[in-house]
């Protein structure tokens, strides 16, 4: 219990921890990123034998240093600004020596000293990627959260094959998803979160076999792929973006692997799937600032190990009943800012000792804080009916399916017309 509260603990203030110093204006980062494409028009990926010049007098340990060595420089020269000097010994043929940068022996051949990982976490560096850090071929972990790092992640990333924690997170990143990270076999730990990644989310992500993957506080504007259910990881943050649709039934298939699940702040909608009742190793699960609607489904009795449980600010009706506010494991219930009629007694805030419980904002007769009649009846006399909602009924068609089924037939029809 404890261990698990320190995790909420801690995952909250991760969720919050950011602070924003970046003094980097628009017109600047657009500006970075257009250097980074004009580099990009010359070369969009690494040749498999890239060719390059190194100083004669430069003499490394291994020739993966040397590599190493070339992508490090590159990075460097795509550096603007270095305000707290983070780069400053880049220089020369130890590289193992440079801040941010680690050395460890070859997983391959531990006779070979390489890098093996970058840190340059909270450096506030601007800049952008170079193509050439695709000769980092020996770096299982590439850190550069908090940094004003600007434009896309370059395509040749694909060559980091060993990549296991790769965290990009507070930057200035843009685009689409990040495909790139889909070719890295090894990844667990996926951190693109506080940037200005927009568009669509690959179903492939879902099939990877990460341990966390954190996606808040973008501009993601898609259905969460209907796959998401595949996905091992143990933590997954979706807040903050327009995410829309339904959250899909297979989240039902975590049951084993799933702790934490955030889809705070989108515009997810729908009824919640019965299936979420099935994550009982979950201790958080946070469907806060949504469009939700209709009733908690009954099977929300399966959340065991869940202390966290937040469904507050969404057009969830209906009655909030003792066999959720009694889960044995919860701290806190947030159920306010919703259009519910009725909660049993073990559900009023105060009855029960250290479990905090929220009911404001709701259409609950005789408890204080509570929405005008105006504002329930025109909600709660047209209840959604979840029997009915596509999000909890068996799916014939995901949305995401019926999108290209649509594009399938306009196309069809332009072509024969
Ligand atoms: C970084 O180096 C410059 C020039 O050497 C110096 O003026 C500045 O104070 C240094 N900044 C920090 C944060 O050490
Ligand atoms: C879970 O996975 C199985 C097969 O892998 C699939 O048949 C089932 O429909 C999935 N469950 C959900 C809730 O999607
Ligand atoms: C929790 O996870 C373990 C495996 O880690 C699994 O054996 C167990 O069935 C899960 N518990 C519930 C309630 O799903
Ligand atoms: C319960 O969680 C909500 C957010 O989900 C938070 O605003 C509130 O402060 C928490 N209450 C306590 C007592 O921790």
């Amino acid at each position: 219990m404890r261990a698990s509260g320190c995790i909420l603990f801690i995952s909250l203030l991760i969720l919050s921890w950011f602070s924003f110093s970046l003094a980097l204006s628009d017109a600047e980062a657009s500006l970075i990123a257009h250097r980074q494409l004009l580099s990009l028009q010359e070369k969009d990926n690494l040749p498999n034998q890239y060719e390059f010049e190194v100083d004669v007098q430069v003499k490394f340990a291994n020739p993966r240093l040397k590599h190493a060595y070339v992508g490090l420089q590159a990075w460097k020269k795509a550096m603007y600004s270095d305000p707290l000097n983070f780069t400053s010994n880049w220089e020369g043929h130890d590289v193992c020596s440079y801040k941010g940068v680690f050395c460890s022996p070859a997983l391959d051949d531990p006779k070979l000293n390489v890098v093996s990982g970058v840190d340059l976490n909270h450096g506030d560096i601007a800049g952008y990627l170079p193509v050439e850090l695709g000769l980092l071929t020996d770096a299982a972990l590439f850190h550069i959260n908090s940094n004003r790092f600007c434009g896309i992640i370059p395509k040749s990333f694909e060559k980091l094959k060993l990549i296991h924690e790769f965290d990009v997170s507070n930057n200035r990143f843009v685009g689409q998803f990040p495909n790139v990270v889909l070719s890295m076999p090894n990844l667990k730990y996926l951190d693109i979160r506080y940037n200005n990644f927009e568009g669509d989310l690959p179903p492939q992500l879902f099939d990877k076999a990460l341990d966390a993957l954190f996606l808040n506080d973008n501009r993601f504007a898609s259905y969460i792929p209907d796959n998401l259910g595949k996905s091992p990881a143990s933590v997954i943050v979706f807040a903050n973006n327009n995410f829309k649709g339904c959250i899909p039934r297979s989240i039902g298939n975590m049951t084993n692997t799933l702790n934490e699940i955030v889809f705070l702040s989108n515009e997810l909608s729908g009824c919640l799937p019965p299936e979420i009742g099935l994550l009982g190793n979950a201790t958080v699960i946070d469907t806060q600032a949504n469009l939700f609607a209709g009733i908690l489904p009954t099977t929300l009795t399966g959340l065991e190990k869940v202390e966290h449980l937040d469904v507050a600010y969404n057009k969830f009706t209906g009655l909030v009943s003792d066999s959720i506010c009694r889960l044995p494991s919860l701290v806190n219930f947030t159920f306010g800012q919703n259009y519910f009629t009725g909660e049993e007694k073990g559900c009023q805030p105060g009855s029960r000792k250290g479990v905090a419980l929220d009911d404001t904002s709701n259409c609950l007769r005789g408890r204080p804080k509570q929405k005008s009649q105006k504002e329930c009846v025109p909600v709660v006399s047209k209840p959604v009916d979840c029997s009915k909602d596509k999000c909890s009924r068996p799916s014939r068609e995901s949305p995401n399916q019926l999108s290209t089924l649509h594009l399938q037939y306009l196309f069809f029809h332009h072509h024969h017309l």
